[in-house]
C-alpha cells in the first residue's frame, strides 16, 4: 500500500510514523511519501522517519517531496494534515480576538473562521492533485477545522472523510481505567468536530456511562478543567472543546494573561527539528507527548486499515457480521433530523471499503441540539466566506457564531481578521 501525506514535513509526522511501525499487521504500509513544500522540515522529518522505520524493522521506504504529484501518484490513501501560514498564523487566530473579548483559538470562534478561510482553498487545489494523479486514493482530513475542511471537500465531490483524535482520546482512557482492550469500548459519540458529548460508553456490550461519571467525573472534569457538576447535569461528557463555550469569559482571561498555545507549539516545533536532525535519535521524542495529537497515529491506522481493507474480517481473515466502528466526520445524511443532510458531523460510524455509515442517533437533548444547529448554521456560512470571500460573508459567518453574534462586533473583528490574514486570502 502506498500512503500519501501532504503536510509530511509536520513536526507530528514522526507520531505517524511510529503508529505505522508499531501497528504493520493492521497496516502494511509499503511506500509512505511525505509531501511539504517546506525543503527543510522535509529532510529532518524524512530522516527520522527512515530510521524509526528501521530501527523496527519495517521494509517501509519513504519519499519525501515537495513535488506534489510525484508524492500522491498511485497512492491508495491521502492523509491531509497542513496548516497554511504555520505556527505564526495560528498565534494570530488565538491572540487577535482576545482584543474583542472574544475567545482566542484555533479551531472555535473567530480564530476557527480565520483558519477556515486560509486553509480550504489550498485544500481544495491539493485534492484536485489527488483527483488527477490518484483517482482511486481515499483522503483522510485531520487538517483543522475538520467539520469545514470535509465538507468543503465532499461539496467538491472527492472521497474524503474527517478525523480527529478526541474520541480516541476517551476511548482509550476509558479502556485503561476499565482494564479492558479498546475495542471493547464503544462510545456513543455526537456533535460536530470539536463540539462533540459523549452520551453513553458501553463496554464489552454493557453501558457504563453512569458509572463512569459517579466513579472518574471528578477526575475526567478535572482534565478537562470543568466542574465535576457538569457532566452530572448534562448526563454526558463534553469535549474538552465545549469548555469554550461553557466558561467562555473565564477562558478568555486566561488567554489574556498566559503565553498562547502557538507560541508554546513553536518553541515545541523548534527543538524537535533539531532532534529530528541527529541522526542517533531513531524513535519518536518523548516532547511529542506534549502535543494534542495524543493516539492519531492510531487513529489514523484504524481508519485507513477500515476504509481500505476487507470489512468485518477478524484474525485470520475470517468474515464475521461485526463491522468496524469508528468515530468520523462524514455527512449528516438524515442522521441528526434537525440538520440538514449536507450538513457534516461527527459521531460513530460503520466503516468500510464500501463506504461509512453513520450510527442511528438517539435524539437529543435541547442543550445539545440548539448547540450542535447554532455552530452548524455558522460553520455553513464560514465555508462559504471560505469559498467565495468576502467582507459580508466572514461578517454574516461571525455573525450566527454563539460565541460572538452580535452586529457592530462582528463587524469590527472581520474587518481585523481580514487584515490580519490578508496575504493568505486570494480575495482580500
Ligand atoms: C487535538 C485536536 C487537534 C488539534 C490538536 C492541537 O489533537 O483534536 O485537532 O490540532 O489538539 O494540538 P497542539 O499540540 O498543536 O496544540
Ligand atoms: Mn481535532
Amino acid at each position: 500500500m502506498k500512503l500519501a501525506i501532504i503536510g509530511g514535513g509536520s513536526t507530528y509526522t514522526p507520531e505517524l510514523v511510529d503508529g505505522f511501525a508499531r501497528l504493520r499487521d493492521q497496516l502494511p504500509v509499503e511506500q509512505l511519501a511525505l509531501v511539504d513544500p517546506d525543503q527543510e522540515r522535509l529532510d529532518a522529518v524524512g530522516a527520522i522517519s527512515r530510521r524509526i522505520l528501521a530501527k523496527q524493522g519495517h521494509p517501509g521506504e519513504v519519499l519525501a517531496t515537495s513535488d506534489v504529484a510525484a508524492g500522491i501518484e498511485g497512492a491508495d490513501a491521502v492523509l491531509f494534515q497542513l496548516r497554511v501560514g504555520g505556527q505564526a498564523a495560528r498565534n494570530v487566530d488565538e491572540t487577535l480576538p482576545l482584543d474583542f473579548c472574544c475567545l482566542g483559538q484555533e479551531t472555535t470562534g473567530a480564530g476557527g473562521l480565520a483558519k477556515a478561510m486560509r486553509t480550504v482553498p489550498v485544500v481544495l487545489e491539493l485534492a484536485e492533485q489527488v483527483r488527477k494523479h490518484a483517482p482511486n486514493a481515499r483522503i483522510v482530513d485531520f487538517t483543522n477545522p475538520v467539520g469545514i475542511v470535509t465538507r468543503a471537500l465532499l461539496d467538491a465531490g472527492h472521497d474524503a472523510v474527517g478525523l480527529c483524535n478526541v474520541a480516541i482520546g476517551f476511548q482509550r482512557r476509558f479502556a485503561a481505567a476499565a482494564g479492558v482492550a479498546p475495542e471493547q469500548v464503544a462510545l456513543d459519540h455526537v456533535g460536530l468536530n470539536h463540539l462533540t458529548w459523549i452520551r453513553g460508553v458501553r463496554i464489552g456490550g454493557e453501558e457504563r456511562l453512569d458509572e463512569i461519571i459517579a466513579e472518574q467525573g471528578a477526575e475526567i472534569a478535572g482534565n478537562l478543567h470543568l466542574p465535576a457538576r457538569i457532566l452530572t447535569d448534562l448526563h454526558a461528557i463534553p469535549s474538552y472543546y465545549l469548555r469554550y463555550f461553557y466558561e467562555h469569559d473565564a477562558v478568555v482571561q486566561e488567554l489574556k494573561t498566559s503565553e498562547s498555545r502557538a507560541e508554546k507549539v513553536a518553541a515545541m516545533e523548534r527543538r524537535l527539528i533539531e532532534m529530528y536532525n541527529d541522526p542517533s535519535v531513531d524513535e519518536k521524542p518523548q516532547l511529542l507527548a506534549e502535543r494534542g495529537g495524543a493516539f492519531y497515529s492510531e487513529a489514523a491506522v484504524e481508519l485507513i486499515a477500515s476504509l481500505t481493507g476487507p470489512a468485518g474480517t477478524a484474525e485470520g481473515g475470517q468474515h464475521t457480521a461485526e463491522p468496524d466502528v469508528r468515530v468520523v466526520n462524514l455527512r449528516n445524511n438524515g442522521t441528526l433530523p434537525f440538520l440538514s443532510d449536507e450538513t457534516v458531523i461527527e459521531v460513530s460510524a460503520e466503516v468500510g471499503p464500501s463506504g461509512i455509515k453513520a450510527l442511528p442517533q438517539a435524539p437529543l437533548p435541547a442543550h445539545m441540539r440548539g448547540l450542535i444547529a447554532h455552530v452548524s448554521a455558522y460553520e455553513e456560512l464560514a465555508l462559504d466566506a471560505a469559498i467565495h470571500g468576502g467582507r459580508d460573508r466572514v461578517v454574516q459567518a461571525l455573525l450566527a457564531h454563539p460565541l460572538i453574534g452580535q452586529y457592530d462586533l462582528a463587524n469590527r473583528l472581520g474587518d481585523a481578521l481580514i487584515a490580519a490574514n490578508e496575504k493568505f486570502l486570494p480575495w482580500a
